[in-house]
């Protein structure tokens, strides 16, 4: 088999163990394996050709580039995925799918045109609209700030003084608000992992007294058994997004499973699932390095 080159470029605030997944799990099947945060690239210019370089080392002259990004990276995280959308190497994500899950009511609306069951959501962005929030989805209500993640901006609004003062506060921050009707007692969703063609469920429950299910927030996580429902609805929004690889969030409603986010650096879960979740996404990288190496021949 042929020695292949895999590189991973990390957010800012990488998570060690799912890197250290990332790279043992590559190991296994690459030839060299390089894991480079992306405060410790250097993007150049040079003879009319764009560079990531690491250590002396072009991610761009490998077979695999997958960036594992958030909110928090962009800026560099724009220009980084612009110089890889002009190279050779293949990169499950995109500068486009990193934008619109970067942006909850994006996301949402982008969904929502291609007929993909989610929850609905508006974007509010004048600290007055508290009655008007109030009118459209009733209370309690669920606000969020666009780029939040790990259950960090999601707030669980119960009266109308309470989200008065919270729009004042993200008004001062200069944030934006997306607004939700809250589901109903459920402390729970469905991620289901997209990578390639295989869709891997998961069920994360919060814990006690909490409402979010995120694993961050002290949620637990269980593998269950994909139903066609949530494979329609993950696959269609993976491809709507142009992603090899990602986790779309559903949330039971009364008609059907939902989307309530798309996740573009999904975190695998390991205290939970072990190395499932990487193992896949390393074994899906290499067969689509190993198809594009046959391509170019
Ligand atoms: N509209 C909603 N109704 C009920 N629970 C919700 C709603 N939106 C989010 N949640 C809960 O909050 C968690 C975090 O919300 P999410 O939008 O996925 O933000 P994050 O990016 O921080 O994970 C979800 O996993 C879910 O458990
Ligand atoms: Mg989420």
């Amino acid at each position: 088999m042929p020695k292949l080159k895999f590189a991973i470029i990390g957010s800012k605030n990488y998570k060690t163990s799912t890197v250290k997944s990332l790279v043992d799990e590559g190991k296994k099947l690459f030839g060299k394996v390089t894991f480079a945060p992306i405060d410790k690239i250097k993007l150049v210019f040079e003879d009319n050709q764009a560079k990531l370089l690491f250590r002396g080392l072009n991610l761009l002259d490998y077979d695999v580039c997958y960036p594992r990004l958030s909110s928090k990276d962009y800026v560099l995280g724009e220009a980084v995925l612009k110089a890889i959308a002009g190279s050779n190497v293949y990169c499950p994500v995109n500068l486009r799918s990193y934008q619109v899950t970067n942006h909850k009511y994006y996301t949402i609306k982008e969904l929502s045109n291609a007929k993909i069951p989610i929850v609905k959501s508006s974007l509010f962005t004048s600290p007055d609209s508290a009655k008007q929030i109030i009118n459209e989805f009733g209370m309690p209500v669920v606000v969020k700030t666009l780029s939040g993640f790990a259950g960090k901006g999601v707030i669980l609004v119960e009266n109308e003084k309470q989200l008065d003062s919270i729009l004042d506060a993200v008004h001062l921050f200069e944030e934006f608000i997306s607004a939700q009707k809250f589901v109903k007692g459920k402390n729970s969703d469905i991620r289901c992992y997209v990578i390639g063609k295989r869709v891997i469920g998961v069920k994360r429950i919060g814990k006690q007294g909490e409402w979010r299910a995120n694993v961050s927030r002290g949620g637990s996580a269980e593998e269950i058994p994909v139903t066609k429902e949530m494979e329609k609805i993950a696959i269609d929004s993976a491809k709507m997004l142009k992603m090899g690889i990602c986790a779309v969030d559903l949330i039971e409603t009364k008609s059907g499973l939902a989307v309530i986010e798309v996740n573009f650096m999904p975190g695998p879960f390991q205290k939970y699932l072990g190395n499932l979740i990487t193992k896949e996404m390393v074994e899906f990288l290499h067969k689509k390095a190993l198809k594009r190496l046959a391509q170019n021949k």
